[in-house]
């Protein structure tokens, strides 16, 4: 993997709605939040000169230079913990009083080809965010077809995903499909490109990079890890990129909001104490963030604060997390 930059001055990675981010978190002098999703920092800075403690985590090891500059200006405040979010309990070892998860790949990530993100730089069809496990390419060249287009429709909501894998494995019976490039090409080939729509690549890429990454896994676990971990009054904000992953953070923090409306020939359901009070409206860049950061875009705030009500047990039910693996 390439090494990145470890100045924070040169931090290619533009942190999104970052005031926002400290109103939902407002971290008292002497609080102690959790940075799941380290970075390049920019979150852990922030936090830092407000002056609160901070445990960093990250499962890319190439942030480690990042978070060592943070490190030797902050030498009692800061620590990293390499590692996955969705174990942020076990990892930060104690209670906090705010987490923070920016959760999708980092301008680093998609910026450097090595590591096959972007469809518009060639390199080797990879997207392992912690360098483990299935590549992207893997997926793509052993998945049957049927199960390759359920991945781009469920992942992706890319609504030609058979013609593109139907594509993908007439490709591969001549050879494995190993670029970036030359999957992005099939892909054009397969569903072509209007002038002015984005990449015809975009959605297969990204749903590609969720399975990799189990990224809805991940996003479910760590926000049931940050109830556990938190105390009464501790604040969770979390800044999601696409509708799929706002549909589970939306309905984590308001579990009525997933669950079937209840017949009314039934006995009335117990009504549970909400885990989490405060949670306002969703939060989104404004003009002034977009036209300076285009990656904010699509950008969505959703924050909470922890009742005194006992942590839930880990339930995927009712969160809308899409499934591609024995879907119709
Ligand atoms: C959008 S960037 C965060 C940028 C950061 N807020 C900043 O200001 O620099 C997302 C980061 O989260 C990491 N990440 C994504 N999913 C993760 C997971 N499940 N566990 C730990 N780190 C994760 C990525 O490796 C990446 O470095």
């Amino acid at each position: 993997m390439a090494k990145p930059v470890a100045s924070q001055q040169s931090a290619p990675h533009v942190p999104v709605l970052l005031a926002e981010v400290l109103a939902a978190l407002a971290p008292l002098d002497g609080a102690t939040i959790v940075d799941g999703t380290f970075g390049a920092g920019g979150y852990s800075r922030a936090l830092l000169e407000a002056g609160a403690s901070v445990i960093g985590i990250d499962r890319d090891p190439n942030v480690r230079a990042f978070a060592d500059v943070l490190k030797a200006e902050f030498p009692s405040r800061f620590r990293f913990v390499p590692g996955a979010f969705a174990e942020l309990d076990e990892l930060a070892a104690g209670p906090v009083d705010g987490v923070v998860l920016d959760i999708g790949v980092s301008s680093m990530q998609l910026d450097e080809p090595g590591r096959g993100f972007s469809f518009l730089r060639e390199g080797p069809l990879d997207m392992r965010m912690g360098g483990e496990g299935d590549t992207a390419a893997d997926l793509v060249n052993s998945l049957e077809e049927a199960e390759l287009a359920n991945l781009l429709f469920a992942y992706g909501e890319e609504r030609k995903s058979r013609r593109i894998a139907h594509s993908i494995v007439a490709a591969r019976a001549a050879q494995p499909i190993a670029t970036t490039a030359e999957l992005a090409r099939l892909i054009e080939g397969a569903i072509g490109r209007k002038p002015g729509d984005m990449h015809p690549a975009t959605r297969s890429f990204q749903a590609l990079r969720i399975a990799v990454n189990d990224e809805f896994g991940q996003l479910v676990e760590g926000l049931f890890a940050a109830e556990r971990l938190l105390t009464e009054g501790g604040r969770l904000a979390v800044v999601s990129f696409h509708s799929l992953e706002d549909r589970i953070v939306k309905r984590f923090f308001d579990p009525e909001k997933g669950a079937p409306t209840q017949s009314r020939h039934l006995p009335q359901a117990v009504v549970e104490a909400s885990r989490w009070t405060s949670v306002p409206r969703a939060v989104k860049p404004s003009a002034i963030e977009t036209g300076r950061n285009p990656r904010s875009r699509s950008a969505i705030l959703r924050s909470g604060q922890r009742s005194a009500a006992p942590a839930r047990s880990v339930n995927y039910a009712g969160l809308g997390v899409p499934r591609f693996r024995g879907a119709a």
